[in-house]
């Protein structure tokens, strides 16, 4: 093999190493035009919340329960008015729906439904879920 073909190969190889690592990180969140989000921007840069927004939510929630320390910047509830859809009013009704359009993808299933409201409104909490 000469050295020529051999850097070649390596190249080649290379580049599909990157673009495999690459892919769930760019995973494509088309919007569908009523997905299209409230507001200029999210409440952290979009490459964050892209990797990160699940921690953010657990984290938030612990100081929220256990130290009763109440923001609302990374509260659930702002996800959900500014991430409901023009279409169902909600972030989770279809498919298309924002946060089960990745989710469905990824297969993670959520439960926060069961109690969380999907829906923008005053109550944040589902009927008959004790806060
Ligand atoms: C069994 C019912 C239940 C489930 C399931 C549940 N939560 Fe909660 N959550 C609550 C209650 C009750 C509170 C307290 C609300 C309060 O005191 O204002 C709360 C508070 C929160 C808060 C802090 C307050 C806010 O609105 O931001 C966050 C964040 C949160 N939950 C996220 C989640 C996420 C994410 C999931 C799913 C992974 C989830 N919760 C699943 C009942 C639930
Ligand atoms: C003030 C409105 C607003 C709030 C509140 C908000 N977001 Fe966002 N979010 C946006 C906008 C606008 C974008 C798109 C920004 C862009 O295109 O760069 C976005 C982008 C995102 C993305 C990346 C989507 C993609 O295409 O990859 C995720 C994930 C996300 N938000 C989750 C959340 C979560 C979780 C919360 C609650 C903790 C939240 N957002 C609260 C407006 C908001
Ligand atoms: C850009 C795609 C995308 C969007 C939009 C998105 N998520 Fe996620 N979410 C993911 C991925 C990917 C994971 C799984 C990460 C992993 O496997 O650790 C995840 C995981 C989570 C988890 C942790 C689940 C668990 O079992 O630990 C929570 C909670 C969550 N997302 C909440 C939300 C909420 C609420 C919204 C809507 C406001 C949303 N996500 C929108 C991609 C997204």
């Amino acid at each position: 093999m000469t050295a020529r073909m051999f850097a070649k190969l390596w190249m080649l190889l290379a580049t599909l190493v990157v673009a495999g690592a690459a892919t769930p990180l760019a995973m494509a969140h088309e919007y569908d035009v009523h997905a299209k989000p409230k507001g200029e921007r999210c409440v952290e840069p979009t490459d964050f919340m892209r990797r990160n927004h699940m921690e953010l939510l657990k984290h938030h929630r612990n100081e929220a329960l256990r130290q009763g320390v109440r923001t609302t910047k990374h509260s659930l509830k702002g996800c959900v008015e500014c991430h409901a859809s023009a279409k169902t009013g909600s972030v989770a009704a279809s498919k298309e729906d924002f946060c089960v359009s990745c989710h469905a993808y990824t297969a993670v299933h959520l439960d926060c439904w069961d109690c969380h409201a999907t829906k923008p409104g005053k109550k944040a909490l589902k009927e008959g879920v004790a806060p």
